[in-house]
């Protein structure tokens, strides 16, 4: 059996963080901060191997045992629900999932709402559990355009600094869900290989104690 851990990180300013605090929790892996294009790194003496993957792609490497654990943002853990156990919450990468739309937007609860979305699922039980019907519109990216074309009434992303959203005349109309990074576990590997996730959990644990 395969007993090196493999960690997927997500590619990016937040993976960086990420490795910061597994390093600093005894993991780490030094031919990693080799600035290249590779996207593997292993350090055979501690038994630990990390690979940098598209951030929205964490859970999908962990949930089918291509990693062990990994981190992914709980909007993604909201909008595909994988199998896998979520460990820690880093309390980085923090945002929150909202509705916004047009700063004069009048919510006319008569009409079918119209809302363009990368987060069909978090979007659908969102307005399910009020009772609303809505129209999803799936986009993959630059959301906010949607309703300023008129294509949307409103939209469901994330907003961090709201930047986006003012640049575009466009508002915040309610909170969904606060998002930040997850460490998560793949099931049969928090069994199998649960000595050097307890500790890594525990260090970092203490980490976000500090
Ligand atoms: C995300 C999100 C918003 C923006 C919010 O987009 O979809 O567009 O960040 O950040 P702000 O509140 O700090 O302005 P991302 O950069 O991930 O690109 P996307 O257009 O592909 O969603």
């Amino acid at each position: 059996m395969n007993k090196m851990l493999n960690i997927a990180l997500p590619k990016g300013r937040l993976g960086e963080k990420v490795y910061a605090m597994f390093e600093k929790a005894g993991f780490e892996c030094p031919s990693i901060r080799e600035n290249n294009r590779k996207l593997i790194f292993e350090n055979a003496e501690k038994g630990i191997r990390y690979f940098w993957v598209k951030p929205s792609d964490v859970a999908i490497y962990v949930e089918r045992g291509a990693a062990d654990i990994g981190v992914a943002g709980k909007d993604i853990l909201l909008e595909y629900e994988p199998d896998i156990y979520e460990l820690l919450d880093l309390n980085i990468g923090k945002c929150r999932m909202a509705v916004a739309a047009k700063n004069d937007f009048y919510d006319d609860p008569q009409r079918t709402l119209r809302v363009a979305t990368k987060f069909a699922n978090i979007a659908a039980q969102h307005y399910r559990a009020k009772g609303r019907d809505i129209d999803i519109i799936h986009l993959n990216g630059s959301i906010e355009l949607a309703p300023i074309l008129d294509l949307s009434d409103v939209i469901v992303d994330i907003v961090e600094t709201g930047t986006t959203l003012k640049e575009n005349d466009l508002s915040v109309v309610e909170t969904v869900v606060p998002i930040s990074a997850r460490l998560i576990a793949n099931k049969a590997s928090y069994k199998f290989k649960s000595e050097p996730i307890d500790k890594l959990v525990g260090e970092i644990a203490a980490q976000l104690e500090a």
